[in-house]
Formats: C-alpha cells, sequence, structure tokens
C-alpha cells in the first residue's frame, strides 16, 4: 500500500495553512513550497465536530491550480463519508477523518480508498490506539492529537507521547505518524524520538517573522532527534 506521500520514507513537516494569512494564502502556499515544503496540511472544521469553522473544497480548489505539494487533509468534520468525494475532487491527496466521529470506521476508509487518495485516521488526545485498531492496517497514516482540535496556537500535550511510541510498535514502515498540534521548535524532538515522521506545525511556520526559515529549522530539529534523513 502506498500511502502516496512524496518521495522516500522519512521525516516531513507539514505546515498548516490554518495559521496562514487567510487574505494571502496563495501567498503563504507559495513560501513553505519555496522552501522546499512537499505536504501541505489543511485543517477543515466544520463548526459541529470543533468549535470552529476554517475553510472547503473551494479554497482548496484554488490553491490546487497553483501548488504542486501533497495536499493532507485533516477533516474535522462530524460527516467525512458525506463529504469526502468533494474534497477529492478540489484535488486533497489523502483524507485523515477522526475515530470519534463513527461507530462503522471501516466503511469510511473503505469510502475514502474507494476516491484512489490516500486514508488517515485521526484520534484526540484522550482517545485510546485501541480504538483505532481494527482499521490500523487499511490505512496509510495515524494522526495523533497533541492538542484538543479546533484551534491553532495551542500548547502542546506531552501525554499523547505514549500513544505516539504505541502507534510506531504497531505501523508498518510504509505507514506514516502524523502529530497535530503545539509542534514548535521546543517539542518537536520529544515527538521525533518518540516515533513521529510527519510534523503538523501551523504557528511554528506561518506565524514566524521568516515562515522559510522557520520550516527549514524544524526539519533540522526533527531529523537530528529522530535519526531518520529528511526525505
Ligand atoms: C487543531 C489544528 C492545529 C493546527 C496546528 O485543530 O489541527 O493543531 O493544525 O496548530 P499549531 O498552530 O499548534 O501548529
Ligand atoms: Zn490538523
Amino acid at each position: 500500500m502506498t500511502n502516496g506521500f512524496p518521495g522516500k520514507p522519512g521525516i516531513r513537516i507539514a505546515p498548516s495553512l490554518l495559521a496562514a494569512d487567510f487574505a494571502r494564502l496563495a501567498e503563504s502556499v507559495a513560501v513553505v513550497e519555496r522552501a522546499g515544503a512537499e505536504v501541505l496540511h489543511l485543517d477543515v472544521m466544520d463548526g459541529h465536530f470543533v468549535p470552529n469553522i476554517s475553510f472547503g473544497p473551494p479554497i482548496i480548489a484554488s490553491l490546487r491550480e497553483r501548488s504542486k505539494m501533497f495536499f493532507d487533509a485533516h477533516l474535522m468534520i462530524e460527516e467525512p463519508k458525506r463529504y469526502a468525494e468533494a474534497f477529492a475532487k478540489a484535488g486533497c491527496d489523502l483524507i485523515t477523518f477522526h475515530i470519534e466521529v463513527t461507530n462503522d470506521p471501516a466503511s469510511v476508509v473503505d469510502h475514502i480508498r474507494a476516491l484512489n487518495i490516500g486514508v488517515g485516521v485521526s484520534i484526540n488526545p484522550t482517545t485510546p490506539v485501541e480504538s483505532v485498531r481494527d482499521i490500523l492496517d487499511a490505512v496509510d497514516m495515524v494522526l495523533v492529537m497533541s492538542v484538543w482540535p479546533g484551534f491553532g496556537g495551542q500548547s502542546f500535550i506531552p501525554d499523547v507521547l505514549g500513544k505516539v511510541e504505541q502507534l510506531r510498535g504497531l505501523l508498518r514502515d510504509d505507514q506514516r505518524l502524523e502529530i497535530d498540534g503545539g509542534i514548535d521548535a521546543a517539542t518537536i524532538g520529544d515527538a521525533a524520538r518518540a516515533g513521529v515522521d510527519t510534523f503538523v506545525a501551523g504557528t511554528a511556520v506561518f506565524r514566524r517573522p521568516d515562515p522559510a526559515h522557520a520550516f527549514a529549522e524544524l526539519g533540522s530539529l526533527a531529523a537530528a532527534a529522530g535519526g531518520a534523513g529528511v526525505g
């Protein structure tokens, strides 16, 4: 199974669009793409699963025309099956749904897989790894939330690192382990040492004076801590 992530295995820093200037999204995307970002993290929020509303397929479709990055869509929405096709058509390369929104995760995995794109599943800070055990073989990526979803700029919850270590031991080499929330220069090392290979960073990239430099610094820190080469 290929999860479609660009290039060889290895560390990826995935800038989160949530923290970018929504009045200048194309420019923000271009800055990190020029800096070498291969993955763009798209935080989609419906105001139901999380108490915030961000953006949807139209915005993503516009950015798709201007970027070659891998679009990693994190759907923080109640009805992933209802909207997955629209996000795939808008140009998302992988769709991650939350295990908390369904009592039939296998059907959500199958639905997304049928769209011929990558499939991820996400667990909130207190959701146990057991909750995704039955679909672990079928997904390309597991996303461990290190903040409560809904807003960027929150503090990292280190308690989730135990789940990262547990998942690292369960996932195959061709599957990815992503973390999202509060990742910055101070927290990325612990996350890498716990076994994360894909690091979402919104504030730590787009809210910095020089996002390109911030992106590069995070990649170096993760590689140094994780030992893997930045792919
Ligand atoms: C939470 C969002 C954030 C965002 C990254 O719903 O998913 O975690 O991606 O936020 P920061 O700014 O903490 O990197
Ligand atoms: Zn996210």
